[in-house]
């Protein structure tokens, strides 16, 4: 069954409290898309540290926040994007504990085990895209 988005929401990210706006879209979305409590603080947890990475990583981009239903399942999708340095070994940036700056370098890692869909698009200099899907359970 083909995919239907029921809203789209398009968030800059340049600084700190646009990370925090984009928690709390991730969140009302994913609480009005009928997800559980857990897979709303999931939503909200990967939405934050992707967020993050953008003002960290890549200085400016921005995120886009979807309520999509497919197959009679709703969920939300997120796509965060820059146009920063990219990610030069990104199995390596998967893999959790590595950080080129001087973090704990979980918020990858952490936010692909929490949704059900996790991809990234970069390349050296290319900049990145990182999409996640989470679906609720019925
Ligand atoms: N948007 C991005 N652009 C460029 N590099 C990125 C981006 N997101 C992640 N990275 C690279 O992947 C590494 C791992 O990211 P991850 O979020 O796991 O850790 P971190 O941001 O360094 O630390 P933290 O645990 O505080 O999130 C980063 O240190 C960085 O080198
Ligand atoms: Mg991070």
């Amino acid at each position: 069954m083909a995919e239907r988005i029921l809203s789209r929401d398009e968030i800059p990210v340049t600084c700190e409290g646009d990370v925090v706006t984009v928690r709390r879209r991730a969140q009302a979305v994913a609480h009005e898309r009928g997800l559980g409590t857990f897979a709303v603080a999931a939503v909200t947890t990967a939405a934050s540290e992707l967020a993050r990475n953008i003002i960290a990583h890549a200085s400016d981009g921005a995120v886009i926040i979807e309520a999509v239903a497919r197959d009679g399942r709703n969920g939300v999708r997120m796509v965060f994007r820059d146009k920063g340095p990219g990610i030069a070994d990104l199995s390596r940036a998967l893999a959790g504990g590595f950080s080129t700056a001087k973090s704990l370098g979980l918020g990858l890692s952490g936010s692909k085990r929490l949704v059900d869909e996790f991809h990234v698009d970069t390349a050296p200099g290319a900049g990145t895209v990182v999409t996640v899907v989470k679906w609720a359970r019925y």
